[in-house]
């Protein structure tokens, strides 16, 4: 790892240079940051399980033909991926209220909203990542009307797949954020979905209690923040292997 070539060192992930030419290793780490970068902090196990759970909905929403960046998972911490161009966008989509949603429109969190609703923010952490419409992103030039039209329709796509998987669990997908990638391939362009898909970045609630099993346990410090990271990843049937020279290998063994 040490002898790879550091791309990117991000909040939660770093990039290293990968094997080949136009792929990407994506290293998790423990590293958990919130409130734009105000609250830091560990969670202790959570790269090696994000890895997996990324992995796996990755994965699923390739086998129902949504164009990913995820090639292979190569060990607990590192997954190889295609290098794209980040869409400087996060998409969200929220189905019920909570966060700063709740809070913007004086919602009650857990509030249904009347259909799914997606909001794009700048991907900017100078700026706060400032919330935009498709007006600012087309006129800015950060993705042209055609690339959200595929951002949308793909987005869609992305929510009503996850909603019923997670359901399925008995896990609820509350909100999640996404962002997406221009892959250059054979003088072809097409957009695909990229970065992660974990609770780092989407809030599941019990779909019977409402217990949080997400980030939102670390953002308010509601405790056993990794559990509830092992317990999505026991629902969704993931078997975690507990690998020598890592942290304690979550106990998530099914
Ligand atoms: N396939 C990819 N190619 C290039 N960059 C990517 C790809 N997938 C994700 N990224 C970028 O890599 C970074 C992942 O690390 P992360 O810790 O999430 O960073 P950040 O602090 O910027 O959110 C993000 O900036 C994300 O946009
Ligand atoms: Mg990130």
């Amino acid at each position: 790892m040490s002898r790879r070539r550091r791309i990117y060192e991000g909040k939660a992930k770093t990039l290293f240079e990968g094997p080949e030419p136009g792929t990407i290793v994506q290293y998790f780490k423990d590293d958990a940051t919130a409130f734009n970068n105000q609250k830091k902090g560990t969670i202790t196990g959570k790269g090696v399980i994000n890895n997996r759970i990324s992995e796996f909905l990755m994965t699923k929403l390739g086998e129902i033909g949504v164009p990913t960046h995820f090639i292979r998972r190569l060990n607990m911490r590192e997954q190889l991926i295609r290098q794209v161009e980040i869409i400087p966008l996060e998409v969200v989509v929220r189905n019920v209220a909570a966060g700063s949603f709740a809070k913007r429109f004086g919602l009650e969190e857990g509030t249904q909203l009347p259909r799914s609703i997606m909001e794009f923010f700048y991907k900017n952490d100078t700026l706060g990542d400032p919330m935009v419409t498709e007006e600012h992103i087309t006129a800015f030039g950060w993705a042209s009307p055609q690339d959200l039209d595929d951002i949308v329709a793909l987005t869609l796509r992305i929510n009503d797949f996850l909603f019923g998987l997670f359901l399925g669990c008995g896990i609820k997908l509350i909100d999640f954020k996404i962002e997406f990638g221009r892959l250059y391939e054979d003088d072809m362009v097409r957009i695909v979905l990229a970065d992660e898909i974990s609770p780092d970045s989407c809030r599941l609630w019990d779909l019977r209690t409402n217990e949080k099993l997400d980030k939102d346990r670390f953002r308010r410090d509601l405790g056993k923040v990794e559990e509830a990271y092992q317990e999505v990843a026991r629902r969704l049937g993931i078997l975690i292997d507990q690998g020598p020279g890592d942290v304690r290998g979550p106990t998530t063994l099914q």
